[in-house]
């Protein structure tokens, strides 16, 4: 049994995939052009987003915003500890600092109580002046957007979605997007939504911003609005209006996902048929299984169970030939390098008292049932 099968994807589909990259081999397109420009467009329109960007992998979908809004020294980017390390490693990256903030015991997601003491006590302290906060779909689930959004604004502040585990979810039937800034994506390969590589796109409606990331994830080459702007007569390419970066998906990873975006919301419908199907058998048998927020729509990137005994009980699931894995085991502010960073006020009892109790267990769409059946039995035989 695999933790995630990207092998039982690439059968269903491989005629497709391989006639896609066949395209972009044929064409020897590699870089940006019509393949890059189509996926664009069907993300977007997946997404309901008026732009989206793609670029080199999630981590610098995260930076390119903060780059285009001015995020530097002596700003603060409110973000969770219990994420994956991207969420909070982009802010040194423009040379801020990440504050981390708590996570809700239940869907795991930022705590927006410990947002708003966090963002207060840094407005207190006047060391650092807060600029953005980055809330995270943690596990495939959309954070609670509503509240968040309510805070960021009300304090002034930027607010993204890293949606690079969660782009797919909607709560109340609507994309984070339309709650946010910007919202990002990753194609990492284990992702709900991966690629053969590495990739990842910034969603956004503001065109200003669209532009900025636009011109940035290329090197800071003129954008359309730099263009009209002044009279130029040379490649915008080699126009450099500001610092930039070089992060563009390749137009064989855009190809590919253009094929895996048309089977995507069936994927998501089997993802949540399982997870269904697992909380039904596994209540009963464990501390806890996923909650998703109320009118939440997860598109499972990972399912998360918790158990008081959560080593022991992944040493016997290995030892039924059940792959499992922790995320996360050591929190953000409590790895070494990262420590130095401010936390909100009480610091994050949550985050520091589940890191010990999660648990995922095999998720993708063709995990067939008798499998989901080997992993209940396996863990109801842990309790007998
Ligand atoms: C929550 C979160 N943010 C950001 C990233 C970074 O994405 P990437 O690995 O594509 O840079 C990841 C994925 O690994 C993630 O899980």
């Amino acid at each position: 049994m695999n933790f995630i099968d990207l092998q039982a994807q690439r059968q269903r589909i491989a005629p497709e995939i391989d006639a896609a990259i066949a395209r972009v081999l044929s064409t020897c397109g590699f870089i940006m052009g019509p393949e890059v420009s189509n996926f664009e467009k069907a993300l977007a329109a997946f997404a309901g987003a008026k732009h989206a960007l793609a670029c080199a992998n999630g981590t610098d979908a995260l930076l390119l915003p903060l780059r285009a809004w001015g995020v530097a020294p002596g700003d603060a980017v409110f973000v969770p500890s219990f994420t994956f390390v991207a969420t909070a490693e982009v802010a040194p990256l423009v040379g801020a600092s990440p504050v981390f903030v708590d996570v809700l015991p239940d869907t795991y997601n930022m705590d927006p109580a410990s947002l708003e003491a966090a963002i207060q006590e840094v407005k207190r302290q006047g060391k650092l002046t807060p600029k953005v906060v980055i809330a995270v779909d943690l596990f495939g689930q959309p954070a609670d957007y509503p509240a968040i959004s309510f805070i960021a604004k009300k304090h002034g502040l930027k607010l993204i979605a890293d949606q690079a585990q969660g782009f797919g979810c909607t709560l109340n039937g609507r994309q984070p997007l339309e709650w946010v800034d910007a919202a990002t994506a990753s194609f990492f390969p284990a992702k709900p939504l991966g690629c053969y590589g590495d990739g990842g796109a910034v969603l956004t409606n503001d065109d200003q911003l669209a532009g900025l990331v636009d011109s940035i994830r290329i090197h800071g080459k003129a954008s359309a609005e730099d263009m009209a702007a002044k009279k130029y007569d040379n490649d915008p390419r080699y126009l450099n209006m500001r610092i930039g970066v070089n992060s563009r998906l390749d137009a064989i990873q855009a190809a590919i996902l253009s094929e895996k975006l048309k089977i995507y919301l069936d994927e998501l419908q089997k993802r949540d048929a399982i997870a269904a199907r697992y909380s039904k058998a596994l209540a009963p048998h464990v501390r806890s299984v996923p909650k998703v927020i109320e009118g939440g729509f997860s598109n499972w990137a990972q399912y998360t169970i918790e158990h008081d005994n959560r080593d022991a009980l992944a040493a016997h699931l290995k030892s039924k030939g059940v792959p499992t894995a922790i995320y996360y085991p050591i929190p953000i502010h409590m790895q070494e390098v990262y420590s130095v960073y401010p936390t909100a006020p009480g610091g994050l009892p949550v985050t520091e008292a589940i890191r010990s109790r999660v648990l995922s267990l095999p998720m993708h769409p063709y995990l067939a049932e008798a499998e989901q059946d080997r992993v209940i039995e396996a863990i109801r035989g842990f309790n007998v």
